[in-house]
C-alpha cells in the first residue's frame, strides 16, 4: 500500500475518536453501540468530506491548481467544508448549488457565504453541465480550476476513508474491540467504496453497512457497480491487490422516506433521541436517516444484545438550522 506516497494535505487531527453510547444502547435494549466520531473532525464544523478533501486538495496543489469547483444541494455538507478547506488551503472556491437561493442563508448555506465561495445556484438537472461551465469560464478567465465532483467520491477522495478503515482498525485493536457490523450513510459512495475495501485490505470480519440516502440498487442507475468503480479505482491508485465486486456492498435501500433531503419522523426521532440520551447531533438529511435505519433494524431484531455495532457519524449538524420548525 502505497497510501504515504499520494499527494495529501493535512486539514484536521486523526484519529477521530470513538464514543460508546451507553443510554442509547441500554434504551434500545439490543447490541452495544459505540460511535466513530467524524462529525468531530477539526475542520468546519466536521463531516466525513475532510477527509476526502485532504487527498483531493493533495492532488489539485499537485497538478498545480488554483480552484476548487465541486457542486451540491443547498445544504450539502461536501460544498461547506470544500470552501472551509479551499482556505486553508490558500485555494479559491465556487460552488455550484442546485436550488432556490432563500432570502435568508441559513446552515451550511450561510456557512459556505462566511467562507467567501462563489456560488452559482442552478437547478438539479442543469447541475452537471453547469458545474463544466464554470470550470471553463475560470480557465478563460486564467484560473486553473480542479473540478471536485459532487461528494468528493471519485478513487483519489475515497482513499480517505480506505485510510479511515486503517485508523478504524487499530483503534479497535487497542480498545480490544470487535464490531459486528460498522453503520453509516450512504449517498455519493465515495466512504462506503472505500470503508469496504479498507475492510476487505484489513481482513474486517463484520458488515460494511450503508444505509442509502438517495441510492438504489436498481433502476436506471444501480448503485453496487458506482461502488464498485470507485473502490476498484481507488485500489489501484493505492496500489493493493484487493478488488470489490459490486454484490458485495452491504447495503440497505429501506430507508429513502420521501426523497433526498425530505426527511420525517424517523429522522426527527432520531435527532430527538441522540441529543436527549447522548448530547449528540445528528443531520436531518444524512446521519438522522442512518441512524434512524439502524434503530429501526435493532427494533426488528436484526442485532441481537450480545453483539456490537460502530454506528460512524460522517457530520451534517450544520443541516438542522435550515429545519428549525421542526423542533
Ligand atoms: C453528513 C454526511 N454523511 C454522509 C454522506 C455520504 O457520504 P458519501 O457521499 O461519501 O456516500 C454525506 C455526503 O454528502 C454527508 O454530507
Amino acid at each position: 500500500m502505497n497510501i504515504d506516497r499520494l499527494p495529501r494535505v493535512c486539514l484536521a487531527e486523526f484519529p477521530t475518536p470513538i464514543h460508546y453510547l451507553e443510554n442509547l444502547s441500554k434504551s434500545t435494549g439490543g447490541p452495544g453501540i459505540f460511535m466513530k466520531r467524524d462529525d468531530l473532525t477539526s475542520l468546519g464544523l466536521g463531516g466525513n468530506k475532510t477527509r476526502k478533501l485532504e487527498f483531493l486538495i493533495g492532488e489539485a496543489l499537485k497538478q498545480g491548481k488554483d480552484t476548487l469547483v465541486t457542486a451540491g444541494g443547498i445544504q450539502s455538507n461536501h460544498c461547506r467544508l470544500t470552501a472551509a478547506a479551499a482556505n486553508r488551503a490558500g485555494l479559491d472556491c465556487h460552488l455550484v448549488l442546485n436550488g432556490e437561493p432563500p432570502i435568508h442563508p441559513n446552515g451550511n448555506l450561510l456557512l459556505d457565504r462566511i467562507y467567501g465561495a462563489t456560488i452559482h445556484f442552478c437547478t438539479r438537472p442543469a447541475r452537471d453541465a453547469r458545474m463544466d461551465e464554470v470550470a471553463e469560464e475560470l480557465t478563460r478567465d486564467g484560473k486553473a480550476p480542479y473540478v471536485i465532483p459532487v461528494g468528493g467520491s471519485n478513487a483519489v477522495g475515497a482513499v480517505g476513508y480506505v485510510n479511515a478503515m486503517l485508523e478504524l482498525a487499530d483503534q479497535m485493536e487497542e480498545m480490544e474491540i470487535e464490531p459486528d457490523a460498522i453503520v453509516f450513510a450512504t449517498s455519493s459512495g465515495g466512504t462506503q467504496a472505500g470503508l469496504a475495501l479498507g475492510a476487505k485490505y484489513k481482513g474486517f470480519k463484520g458488515n460494511v453497512l450503508g444505509i442509502s440516502i438517495d441510492q438504489t440498487k436498481t433502476g436506471d442507475e444501480p448503485f453496487p457497480p458506482i461502488l464498485e468503480r470507485i473502490a476498484n479505482q481507488a485500489a489501484e491508485r493505492l496500489n493493493i491487490p484487493d478488488r470489490m465486486r459490486a454484490d458485495e456492498f452491504d447495503l440497505d435501500c429501506s430507508y429513502l422516506g420521501a426523497g433526498y433531503a425530505l426527511p420525517g419522523d424517523l429522522e426527527f426521532n432520531a435527532i430527538r433521541a441522540l441529543a436527549r440520551l447522548e448530547g449528540i447531533l445528528l443531520g436531518p438529511v444524512y446521519t438522522a436517516r442512518a441512524m434512524g435505519g439502524l434503530l429501526d433494524l435493532i427494533q426488528k431484531g436484526g442485532f441481537t444484545k450480545d453483539q456490537t455495532v460502530l454506528f460512524w457519524h460522517t457530520g451534517g449538524s450544520p443541516e438542522l438550522f435550515a429545519w428549525p420548525d421542526q423542533f
